[in-house]
């Protein structure tokens, strides 16, 4: 792959991309270390209100936080990791709603919006990423919340022309493999996730746009929203330098501090 594959280039929609991908996200998902810390943090600011997940995918966390009782709407626009949520045993307490995050087709007031595990940096474009929050933002309670995590993309693992490899699970049977391609021009990292098998070789392509806390604090500031509270984990260890992701709480910046 050269560097220009990523400059410009035309990418798959995400929702054809993540049809793609469903039936083996929560494989590849289910070395995840902190689900139930996601879960607890997310429960601790969901306020008395309804709750709404962009991008809830197959429901990794609205399946257990709407088993705690609260009232979880999941937003996707990949009918096909819906269909996987719909299929789940524990997934029929969550609302379902087909479509973007950036014209989310859901009514009324939340008092509490969150956006996990990079789902914000699947629209490749600031302005799509700016209405994503925007519209968020309009969703809210006046006591509202806005929980946004992100990785921190670790530049310097990349080679010189942006590239990086790394194995993932290896096991008897098959290897997880990712290969990326980062620009730093476009701020975009195009990820292959690869699995090679007995059976053959399948490939789960991905496109990005990335942000860094700075962008994000400015694109909130904009959808009237105000940085409450920023941790470098679920458990609320401190963002720091040595953080490989943050999370960031935001409330309406027309209320009082709590
Ligand atoms: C990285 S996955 C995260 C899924 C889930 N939140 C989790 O933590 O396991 C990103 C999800 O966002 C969805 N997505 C991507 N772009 C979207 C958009 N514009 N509107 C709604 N959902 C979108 C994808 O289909 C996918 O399910």
């Amino acid at each position: 792959m050269t560097e220009t594959s990523t400059r410009g280039a035309p990418s798959a929609s995400t929702a054809d991309d993540y049809d793609h991908v469903a039936p083996y996200y929560d494989t590849l998902t289910a070395a995840l270390p902190e689900t139930n810390e996601t879960v607890d943090f997310i429960a601790d600011h969901a306020g008395s209100g309804r709750v709404l997940e962009l991008g809830v995918g197959t429901g990794r966390v609205a399946c257990p936080l709407s088993l705690r009782g609260y009232d979880v709407t999941g937003l996707d626009n990949s009918a096909g990791m819906l269909a996987r949520l719909r299929s789940r045993s524990d997934g029929a307490k969550v609302d379902i709603a087909l479509g973007s995050f950036t014209d989310p087709p859901v009514d009324g007031e939340f008092s509490l919006v969150y956006a996990v595990f990079n789902t914000l940096f699947c629209v490749i474009s600031q302005n799509e990423q700016l209405r994503a929050i925007e519209q968020a933002a309009e969703r809210l309670t006046p006591d509202g919340t806005l929980i946004v995590e992100t990785d921190l993309p670790d530049l310097a693992r990349s080679d010189s022309s942006g590239r990086t490899l790394n194995t993932g699970g290896v096991e008897r049977n098959r290897v997880f493999i990712e290969a990326a391609m980062h620009d730093a021009a476009t701020q975009r990292i195009r990820t292959q996730t690869i699995i090679v098998s007995e059976q053959g070789i399948q490939m789960f392509p991905l496109m990005m746009r990335y942000f860094w806390p700075s962008e994000l604090d400015l694109m909130a500031k904009l959808a009237g929203l105000r940085l409450e509270a920023r941790y470098g984990d679920w458990r609320r260890g401190p963002y720091s330098r040595d953080s490989s992701r943050q999370i960031s709480v935001y409330r309406r910046a027309d209320k009082p501090e709590r």
